[in-house]
Order: C-alpha cells, then structure tokens, then sequence
C-alpha cells in the first residue's frame, strides 16, 4: 500500500511556508510532506531531503524528477547528524524543519525487512542497510537481560521477562531468522488471554526490536537540540510521533527549551488527526504532532 502523509494540513499550518523560504524534511519517506511544502515555498525556495533508507530515497527522487529537482537537495542520512549534513546541503538559512518519525507504509509492507507481524520475512528492521545492527543480531545473540530491557523499555510489553527468556531457550535449538519464527516465540511464552488481546500479541515485541535496531530515541534526542540551534529566528519545527516514548521526548524537551525562552510552543496541546482522517487512513490514529517557533 502507498504511503498516505499524515496530518498533512496541519503540518502546513504550523510550518507555514512562504515563498523562498528553505526547509528540511528530516524523515522524507514517501516524499508526501515534501511535495505539500514545495508547493507553498515556489520556485524560490529550497528543501534539503534526508531518510535513512536509500531505496525511499530514491524513490521520492524518481517521483520529483519531472518536476523541479533543483529546489530539491536529496541527502541520505541520520536526522541525528543534522548539523553536519546541512553543511554538506549548503542549505541557509532554516526557515523551517519536519521529521515525521518511524517507518513508512512501503518499509512496513514491501521492503521486506520484517516490520510487520503480518508477514513471513527475515528478521532485519534496519532502516539503513549499510548499518551493521539487526532484529536477528538482538534475538539471536544478545543476553536475555538486554532484550528483556528493550522490550520494557522500548516495547512497554508487560511480558517482557516470559519472551526473552523463551527466545534465549528457544534460540540454543536453532536461529530465530524469520518473523514467522518470532511470532512463533512469542504466542508460545505469552499467557492465553494474551494472544487474543485487543492489539495484535506481538505489536509490542516488534516495536520494541524496530526502536532498538534504529536508535529512534538516541537519535530523536540527539536531533532536537541542533534542529533548534541550526534554525533561524522565527523558524518552525514540527515533530510528528507515533508512541508515547517518543511524544515524552519531544513534550520534555520543548517544554525545556520553553522556559529557557529559545522557543515559544505552538501547540498547547499535541494536534491529533480528525475523525475523518482516522478513517481515511487507519495508520495516522496514534500521530501526534508538536510544533515550536525558534524566538
Ligand atoms: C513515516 S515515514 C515519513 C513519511 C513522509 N513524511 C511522507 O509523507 O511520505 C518515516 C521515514 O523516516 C525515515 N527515518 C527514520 N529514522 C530516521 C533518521 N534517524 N534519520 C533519517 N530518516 C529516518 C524512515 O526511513 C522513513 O522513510
């Protein structure tokens, strides 16, 4: 399925792109975003397209490539690294920065990777292949208390000591390589009730083995201060996240940079998608979106 852009109007609103200004889409994706923003910035303006996954990449460039691709600055990259890689860009100054966090439908459905429970496929995760950590990496070789740890952590999955310790038991006999094996691992040392659950019983498994191969939380932490720092006064940031860990994050430290008067908070209260929105697009219900201008 293609990937549907998220609270897009709202996006555009909080952002609110002028004609020349620059932006950067930190999470470019399906490029979903970027093509809204274009629109507003005109032939003018430039924005600086970063993603991890050089195939998504590469993608939204064949998308662009009729139209303007000089507006367009294409990087693959770490939105953790942002302050190296604008100077690789030449892009100033920032009128405006997105991230729009996790994975696209098209990582989630094609890419075969093994992100979703729903699928038979390798268990990898990784957003960037050229990174060397995988999903098969954790459950194959680490300590049970490690990947008890990220499955609390990273997962909030209640069940967290039953699933690692049945993945190291399970794993003496052979590699755990499929997601198919996983989910195999995980209805056998979860209890009964749980695997008739409201969410599917793995959901919390794969989010957490997702957010561990990826970083996501270093690296959203490592990128909001120096999206601040690189942005011009009356800049714009606006953060859409899709779990709590994250939304606490961009909450703490907006409120942070709040109080040291850098920024004054747009969005009282985190912006949710509408009803309509919802089922429209069955992803965008658990989007949340922050936004700030830089004073
Ligand atoms: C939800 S999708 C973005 C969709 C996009 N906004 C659109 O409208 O099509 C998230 C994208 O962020 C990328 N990503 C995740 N973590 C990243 C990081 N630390 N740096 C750069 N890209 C990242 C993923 O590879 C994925 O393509």
């Amino acid at each position: 399925m293609a990937h549907i852009s998220v609270l897009v109007d709202e996006v555009i609103k909080y952002l609110s792109p002028r004609p020349g200004e620059n932006f950067i889409d930190g999470t470019c994706g399906a490029a979903g975003h970027t093509e809204e923003i274009l629109k507003e910035i005109g032939a003018e303006g430039k924005i600086l397209c970063l993603d991890l996954d050089a195939e998504s990449l590469r993608r939204a460039q064949v998308h662009f490539e009729k139209s303007e691709p000089e507006q367009l600055i294409f990087i693959e990259g770490n939105f953790a690294d942002i302050e190296k890689i604008i100077q690789e860009g030449k892009i100033f100054p920032i009128d405006g920065i997105l991230v729009d966090l996790g994975m696209s439908s098209e990582q989630l459905e094609e890419s075969g990777r093994g992100f979703s429970f729903l699928k038979d496929e390798p268990l990898d995760m990784r957003y960037c292949l050229r990174q060397g950590l995988s999903a098969r990496e954790i459950v194959n070789y680490w300590p049970q208390q490690e990947i008890e740890k990220i499955l609390k952590e990273y997962g909030e999955e209640r069940h967290a000591w039953r699933i690692s310790q049945q993945i190291v038991s399970l794993r003496k006999a052979a590699p755990i390589r499929t997601t198919r094996e996983l989910i195999g691992v995980v209805a056998q040392a979860v209890p009964a009730g749980y695997r008739y659950g409201r969410i599917h019983f793995a959901t919390r498994t794969f989010q957490a083995l997702r957010i561990a191969v990826n970083n996501e939380l270093e690296n959203l932490k490592k990128f909001l201060p120096q999206a601040v720092n690189i942005l011009k006064s009356g800049g714009r940031l606006a953060v859409i996240s899709f779990h709590s860990l994250e939304d606490r994050i961009v909450k703490n430290f907006f409120r942070q940079k709040a109080r040291q008067e850098e920024i004054k908070i747009l969005t009282k209260k985190p912006v949710l998608p509408t009803v309509e929105e919802i089922a429209k697009n069955p992803r965008s219900r658990s989007a949340k979106l922050r936004a700030i201008i830089k004073k």
